[in-house]
């Protein structure tokens, strides 16, 4: 069942992405080769605590940080470590609170110093994507008109989007129905109404390739490598339209 929120619960939520917006941007800045994913990490959770709130990803299902940063072939769930970013590497951080019984989630992927063209593009085209599905969150519209939108942009970028990961929706728990596909069917899946919120989280891979865990048990990437790209953004959708509560890129 797909939740309605109410006009004071849409309100902490709008708070509360517009709190982890400014985090992550905090967060982003200190991006630059040398950084390691802990120190971004560490930062991220201080900014949290100091927001009055809690890393929501912490200690979900066992996972042990407040940030997910994934560099280069890793797609989502990368683990902070000790390892530093370098100039040419792509990173993407992904961010989650629980502040006044709510939740808050959202990702980007920010270049680090030089990145050659064709990384540029895998990057602008999973930004792009974001906007693209952001743009079918209107009352009437279905669930499968935003996956559809996804996957055909990217699939007509020359890119491939990753199957076997998912958007969702998000309010007093961080994932909850619908789960939001990056591909498939225009008017099918459920019909979207005013007050329903979600995530949606294109993730692009340069190659068409399946997609496999590492042995930490999170960091997800590609069978045989290849970059990727990802991007989320929480929407809401209201009968003007979809009213973005906070996005990775623009
Ligand atoms: N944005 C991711 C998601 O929606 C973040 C979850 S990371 C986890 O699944 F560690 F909390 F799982
Ligand atoms: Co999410």
């Amino acid at each position: 069942m797909i939740e309605l929120k109410s006009g004071s619960e849409l309100e902490i939520l709008r708070e509360n992405a517009n709190i982890l917006g400014s985090i992550l941007d905090k967060v982003v800045r200190r991006v630059e080769p040398g950084v390691t994913t802990i120190s971004l990490d560490e930062y991220a959770e201080e900014l949290i605590v100091k927001a009055d709130g809690k890393p929501a990803f912490k200690n979900y299902r066992g996972y042990p940080s407040s940030l997910c940063t994934s560099i280069n072939e890793e797609i989502v769930h990368g683990i902070p470590g000790e390892r530093a970013v370098d100039s040419g590497d792509i990173l993407s951080l992904d961010i989650g609170i629980e502040r006044k019984g709510f939740f808050a989630d959202f990702a980007t992927t920010v270049t680090v110093g030089e990145v050659t063209g064709q990384v540029q593009s895998l990057v602008d085209v999973t930004n792009e994507a974001l906007t693209v599905g952001i743009e079918q969150v209107r009352p009437g519209n279905r669930i499968g008109d935003i996956s559809h939108a996804i996957g055909s942009f990217v699939e007509e970028k020359g890119f491939y989007v990753v199957k076997e990961f998912v958007g969702h929706g998000i309010g007093r728990n961080m994932h909850e129905d619908p789960q939001i596909p990056n591909y498939g069917e225009p008017d099918t899946g459920k019909r979207i109404k005013g007050g329903m919120v979600f995530c949606i989280e294109p993730m692009v891979k340069m190659d068409d390739k399946s997609t496999v865990v590492l042995d930490d048990g999170w960091t997800a990437v590609p069978a045989d490598g290849g970059l990727s790209a990802h991007f989320e953004g929480m929407v809401a959708a209201t009968s003007e339209g979809p009213e973005v509560l906070v996005r990775g890129g623009s």
